[in-house]
């Protein structure tokens, strides 16, 4: 039986992926800090063979006893995850990111060299924005990367942290660059439950600029499959792009949802672009699905059902984030 140590397993990806993991009679520990876009743990689903701390990952002294307890696959998705927050504090979102990262490999590593731990299989969670926008055609493991956000240039450094803890240390990593997720969980400040929930209480929906940001959109599901896919077949010092190939635009989202809910496109309002806004991310995910013979299973308006659903039948999960969030724009300068 494997033992999975998960990093940020109260964030959206993280919390649908302990549940998918949990259906698999995976034994998890999950790190995080509970940020206020974490999942409170009573939603959880119930399981003896789950454990949570409550913990910032740089925090050495309290993760130690913790790595001490030996796991075969560490999933590093800790981060400070939102654009537009990382725009607004540019400074502390960034050495955040890569502060937490590199004492988190670096507490790793001196466990591993002095006979303390096995050597675990780190699958290192990162994204396509890291390579910028893409004017034409696709990005592949070997584009150019190429950043214009704090959040982007942060998840790049990360990985290059990644890059030397494998290729100087000799820790076992594989890093994963994903593409837009959606689905339940998510916390409302992102596109696609922002514009879920307003519809529900009947606002205006703001759309960046003139909507024309081009988005690789995958149903979180789909991704969950994919990192287990990657713990079953661990494939050390590999990067793997993971994408759907389902590229809109944010207009596009945004119809999409409101026709599902029957609510008129008169209530999108156009306002001011985000700074620095990437325009196209189209990723080249060939290589991961020939390897893993895998494929992404949901339309997007087969997620977008899903997603709008789990939204109308969680009302406590709901009430609950809502208590933290303040629906106010961030990141416009
Ligand atoms: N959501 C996406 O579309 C997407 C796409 C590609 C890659 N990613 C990456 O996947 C990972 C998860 O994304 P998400 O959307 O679930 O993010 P999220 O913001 O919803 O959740 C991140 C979680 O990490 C925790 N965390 C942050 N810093 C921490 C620290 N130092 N110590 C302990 N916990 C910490 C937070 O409390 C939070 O619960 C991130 O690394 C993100 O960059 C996300």
């Amino acid at each position: 039986m494997k033992n999975i140590l998960i990093t940020g397993g109260s964030g959206f990806i993280g919390t649908n992926l302990v549940n998918y993991l949990n259906r698999k009679n995976f034994s998890i520990t999950n790190l995080d800090k509970q940020s206020i876009v974490s999942t409170p743990e009573k939603f959880k689903q119930e399981t003896t063979k789950y454990k949570f701390y409550k913990v910032n990952i740089d925090n050495i002294k309290k993760i130690r006893p913790i790595l001490l307890k030996n796991y075969n696959t560490i999933i590093h998705l800790a981060a400070e995850s939102h654009v537009d927050r990382s725009i607004d504090n540019p400074k502390n979102f960034y050495l955040g990111n890569i502060n937490s990262t590199i004492n988190f490999y670096n507490e790793i590593n001196n466990l591993v060299k002095k006979n303390k731990i096995k050597k675990p299989n780190i699958i290192h969670i990162s994204t396509d924005e890291v390579y910028g926008s893409v004017k034409k055609g696709n990005t592949k493991e070997n584009s150019k990367i190429f950043t214009s956000s704090p959040y982007s240039a942060s998840k790049a450094s990360s990985e290059n942290i990644a890059q030397f803890y494998l290729e100087t240390y000799g820790l076992n990593i594989c890093i994963l660059r994903i593409t837009n997720n959606f689905g339940p969980f998510q916390f409302p400040e992102k596109l696609i439950p922002k514009i879920i929930l307003r519809a529900f209480d009947k606002k205006k929906i703001p759309i960046y600029g003139k909507g024309k940001n081009i988005r690789e959109w995958i149903y979180v599901e789909d991704t969950c499959e994919a990192i287990y896919l990657i713990i079953k077949n661990f494939q050390n010092k590999e990067v793997f792009n993971i994408g759907s190939n389902i590229r809109l635009d944010n207009l596009m989202v945004s119809k999409i949802i409101l026709k599902q809910l029957k609510y008129s496109n008169k209530n999108l309002i156009f306002v001011k672009d985000r700074p620095g806004h990437d325009l196209r991310y189209a990723l080249n995910s060939t290589s991961f699905r020939k390897r893993y013979k895998w494929r992404n299973k949901h339309s997007f308006n087969k997620g977008i059902k899903k997603t709008i659903s789990w939204y109308k039948n969680n009302k406590s999960w709901l009430s609950e984030i809502k208590k933290k969030y303040k629906d106010k724009r961030l990141g416009s300068l």
